[in-house]
């Protein structure tokens, strides 16, 4: 397979992921909202290469396409433009049953605004993607238990998520993300609307699930600070990813060289 060109943002690596397999790209990726003169490029060719195993942040203002971009990459939106590759195979946006599986199985999202069901359990949200595939339900709250034990919400699984603080829908939306066991998790700003305190232990939970599930992680974020704490930075700019030294970030100062 031809790898994206030498100025794509996968292409400086440092720590995890260096040399590994690449598991999600993006090819000239873009992205227009509208028709004609009323057209509004929101991306305009994206270069990604996500490597196995590497936790990647990407910072941009608000409004710059950092939904936009995570919502094409999980194959939830189609591109003008460009293609997106999930394990070296294109992701084919005609093929219904195709982007089912992919959706439910290899990637697992953490939306912006976590989007659980108010009235239905934590239990109950985190075991939705596996009811949705056809699993019975006694197996599928199980596996949920499980997860939520893991985000150490196993004392909150019976309650409502519409009953549960900000950072508790936080940590089952992270659940449910992972429920059905995905190789790359994608985060819309998960720590977006927590206090600093939360902030961290959501990022730290991440950070752990990262590891011990094995997963390719993507995270957009405006906390610095948490960017810096990942393997790569990426600034998304007028429309395009661009590399940025995850220090100058830290220290507020992002105008670093663009790869
Ligand atoms: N369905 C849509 N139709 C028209 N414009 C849209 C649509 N979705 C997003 N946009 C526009 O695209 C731009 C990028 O939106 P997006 O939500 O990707 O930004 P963002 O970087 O995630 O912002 P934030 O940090 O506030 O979440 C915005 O100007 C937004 O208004
Ligand atoms: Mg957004």
């Amino acid at each position: 397979m031809e790898r994206a060109n030498a100025n794509s943002a996968g292409s400086e690596l440092r720590g995890a992921g260096a040399g590994a397999r690449v598991v999600l790209e993006a090819r000239d990726l873009r992205k227009s909202y509208g028709r004609g003169v009323q057209a509004l490029q929101i991306l305009s060719g994206v270069n990604l290469s996500l490597r196995e195993g590497e936790m990647v942040a990407i910072v941009a203002p608000s409004g710059a396409g950092k939904s936009t971009l995570l919502h094409l990459l999980a194959a939830l939106d189609t591109p003008s433009n460009g293609a997106v590759y999930f394990g070296a195979k294109a992701i084919e946006t005609n093929d219904e049953a195709a982007l089912a599986a992919l959706r439910n199985r290899a990637i697992g999202f953490v939306w912006q605004r976590h989007q659980l069901l108010p009235d239905f359990t934590a239990a109950e949200n985190v075991a939705m993607p596996l009811l949705v595939r056809g699993e019975k339900f006694a197996s599928a709250l199980d596996r949920a238990l499980g997860l939520l034990e893991e985000v150490g919400l196993a004392q909150r699984a019976s309650h409502r998520a519409g009953e549960l603080s900000g950072g508790e829908q936080q940590r089952v939306a992270i659940a449910r993300a992972l429920v059905t066991g995905p190789s790359v998790l994608l985060a819309d700003e998960p720590t977006g609307d927590l206090d600093e305190q939360n902030a961290w232990a959501v990022f730290e939970l991440l950070e752990r699930l990262h590891r011990t599930h094995r997963l390719t992680s993507l995270l957009a974020t405006h906390n610095l600070a948490i960017a810096a704490r990942c393997d790569r930075v990426l600034g998304l700019e007028h429309g395009v990813l661009r590399t940025r030294p995850a220090a100058a970030w830290a220290m507020g100062t992002p105008e670093g060289e663009a790869s």
